[in-house]
């Protein structure tokens, strides 16, 4: 089971530091952080693994703002999400780009936790399959590639898919590729158990509950005692 932590644009090293001073999880469960690039330094320095919440395609270049996974393997960063819905939403990126982000960082040694979901609007017109075909079509095949459904409705909204309603969306995923699929989208201790008990669902990715280590840490622990 994995639970990775994806912190968004909170936290600053001070607060990182202070996140991993509270934060306790068990044995018998993966834990991943990622942390704003920022934040990326004094989270290594910890013994669990940090992932960036982004990585650029090219080695290096003339592209500001952006972040290359050479640079990010040289800090001891040791994988990036790719493809959030926030950053297809607001940052313009395409299955394209995913694809290109994707290879980029997997080709450095980094893995790589890739998202996929449908929008409500996409749900509602019939089109949920598609969007999942479509963007998982794009996504390497390979070991350290793990997939994250997270149905854009129920990011952040406290709306959460039905543990019947992921399962499906995950069944549909691992029959495209043959990797582990995380659930995401308002996951906390109190919903946590019955997703993680689903038979397609391989652990979580974590937005609001991951920013306290209390919540992080009970969230652990439930993924740890299903595992
Ligand atoms: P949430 O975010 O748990 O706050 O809904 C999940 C995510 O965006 O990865």
């Amino acid at each position: 089971m994995l639970i990775a932590g994806n912190w968004k644009m909170f936290k600053g090293p001070a607060e990182t530091l202070a996140f991993f001073d509270a934060f306790d999880a068990p044995e018998g469960v993966d834990v991943v952080v990622c942390p704003p690039f920022v934040s990326l330094e004094a989270a290594v320095g910890e013994e669990w693994p940090v992932y960036a919440q982004n990585v650029h395609w090219a080695a290096d270049g003339a592209f500001t703002g952006e972040t290359s996974a050479a640079m990010l393997v040289e800090l001891g960063v040791q994988g990036s999400l790719v493809g959030h819905s926030e950053r297809r939403l607001f940052f313009g990126e395409t299955d394209d780009t995913v694809q290109r982000r994707a290879e980029a960082a997997l080709a450095s040694g980094l893995k790589v936790i890739a998202c996929v979901g449908e929008t409500e609007a996409e749900r509602e017109a019939g089109e949920m399959e598609a969007v999942l075909r479509r963007q998982v079509a794009v996504l390497p095949r390979h070991a350290c590639l793990v997939i994250a459904y997270e149905p854009v409705w129920a990011i952040g909204t406290g709306k959460t898919a039905t543990p019947e309603m992921a399962e499906e969306a995950h069944g549909l995923i691992k029959s495209l590729h043959d990797t582990r699929v995380l659930y995401g989208g308002s996951v906390k201790p109190e919903n946590a158990a019955d997703l993680l008990s689903q038979p397609s669902i391989d652990g979580a990715l974590v937005g609001g509950a991951s920013l306290d280590a209390a919540s992080f840490s009970s969230l652990c622990r439930i993924a740890a005692s299903l595992s």
